[in-house]
């Protein structure tokens, strides 16, 4: 597609790579999908074509030099779609340089940071309240201390006017491939009978956005000019807020209801937090983003509607649906 040219999707073995270069596809776009990982790659894009009509998988570790830019080459658009575990958030914002610096030495115009909710740090808006693009970016932990220093890696390459940026922040990931988030363990502790453990308070209100739907956005923004930004004023930021509000409390419930196990959930508070924390890392990591559980950051999406209309948002029965039967082929494999 002549208007966004050849697209790179960095890390697209991932939730959202896979639903955003399936979509770019269905869309008519040239894309190349990178990873470090060949089978994966090939099991979440299984054509291959090289004459545009699906896709080229490329090897390349965007953390090196060399890599970011075998990574970008020939691109017109970077989509940077891949994600660090947990612990190791401190490696995004030097991960961030290399990788634009990569990107702006190919010649690449346009680069897509896929960002969540964390650099904001405690929501400044009334109990209830959504979060507008243009809310402080705060951050109170260390994840989102790195979450901010790497978008503004891309921030500054755009204010300086050499490439057209877009961030686009999405809230927990919740639908099939959504391996990495909190509702996969929900959907994991429901299909195993067991308890599920859910971080205190259950019952404010939260977002969740169904991956596959976020392909779509970001097609529909590959061909709309106005959410690239560049120069000095440039603010990148774009909120897709997803399936709309609902408690994690909830949310659990229809995830016990679709698997036909009885729901009886255990409210991790900080203290318990810790003490799992002694005996495993992930747990550890949490506890400093328990905040987002007792003062939820909840997004407004209104600009991004402006932009592009109405996104699809699947909504969480029909999502739930999905996942669980993900979830299951996954453990039967
Ligand atoms: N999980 C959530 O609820 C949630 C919510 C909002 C936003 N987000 C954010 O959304 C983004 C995407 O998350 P995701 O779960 O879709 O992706 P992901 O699975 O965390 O990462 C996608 C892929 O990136 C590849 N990758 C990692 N390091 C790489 C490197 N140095 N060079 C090339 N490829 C590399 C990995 O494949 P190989 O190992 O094979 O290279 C991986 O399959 C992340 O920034 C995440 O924080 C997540």
């Amino acid at each position: 597609m002549g208007e966004s040219g050849k697209v790179v999707i960095v890390g697209a073995a991932g939730a959202t790579g896979k639903a955003i270069g399936h979509a770019l596809v269905a869309a008519g776009h040239e894309v190349v999908v990178v990873g470090r990982t060949l089978s994966r790659l090939e099991a979440a894009f299984p054509t291959r074509s090289a004459n545009g009509g699906g896709f080229q998988h490329r090897i390349a570790d965007a953390e090196t030099a060399e890599g970011a830019r075998a990574a970008c080459h020939g691109a017109e658009t970077a989509a940077v779609a891949l994600g660090l575990p947990y612990h190791e958030f401190g490696r995004y914002p030097g991960l961030m340089k290399t990788l634009v610096d990569g990107a702006l030495a190919e010649g690449v115009r346009r680069i897509l940071l896929i960002g969540n909710v964390y650099p904001y740090g405690l929501p400044r808006v009334d109990a209830g309240g959504l979060v507008t693009e243009a809310h402080a970016r705060e951050p109170v932990a260390f994840k989102g201390k790195m979450r901010k220093a790497q978008e503004d890696v891309l921030v500054e390459a755009a204010r300086a006017g050499q490439v057209e940026a877009l961030v686009l922040r999405l809230p927990d990931f919740m639908g099939p491939e959504a391996e990495l988030s909190y509702a996969k363990s929900i959907v994991d502790t429901a299909l195993g009978n067991k308890t599920a453990n859910l971080f205190a308070p259950i019952d404010t209100p939260h977002q969740f956005v169904h991956v596959p739907d976020v392909g779509p956005v970001v097609a529909r923004l590959m061909t709309t000019p106005a959410a690239w930004v560049s120069g000095p004023e440039a603010a990148p930021w774009l909120h897709f807020a997803g399936s709309g509000l609902i408690t994690v409390e909830a949310f659990a419930k229809l995830v016990y209801a679709e698997v036909g196990a009885r729901y009886r959930a255990r409210k991790v508070g900080r203290t318990m937090l810790r003490i799992l924390g002694v005996f495993d890392k992930i747990m550890r990591e949490f506890v400093e983003m328990q905040y987002l559980q007792s003062d939820p950051v909840n997004l407004d999406d209104q600009r991004l509607v402006g932009l592009i209309g109405e996104p699809q948002r699947t909504p969480y029965a029909e999502s739930v649906r999905a996942m669980v039967a993900w979830a299951k082929a996954l453990k039967a494999r």
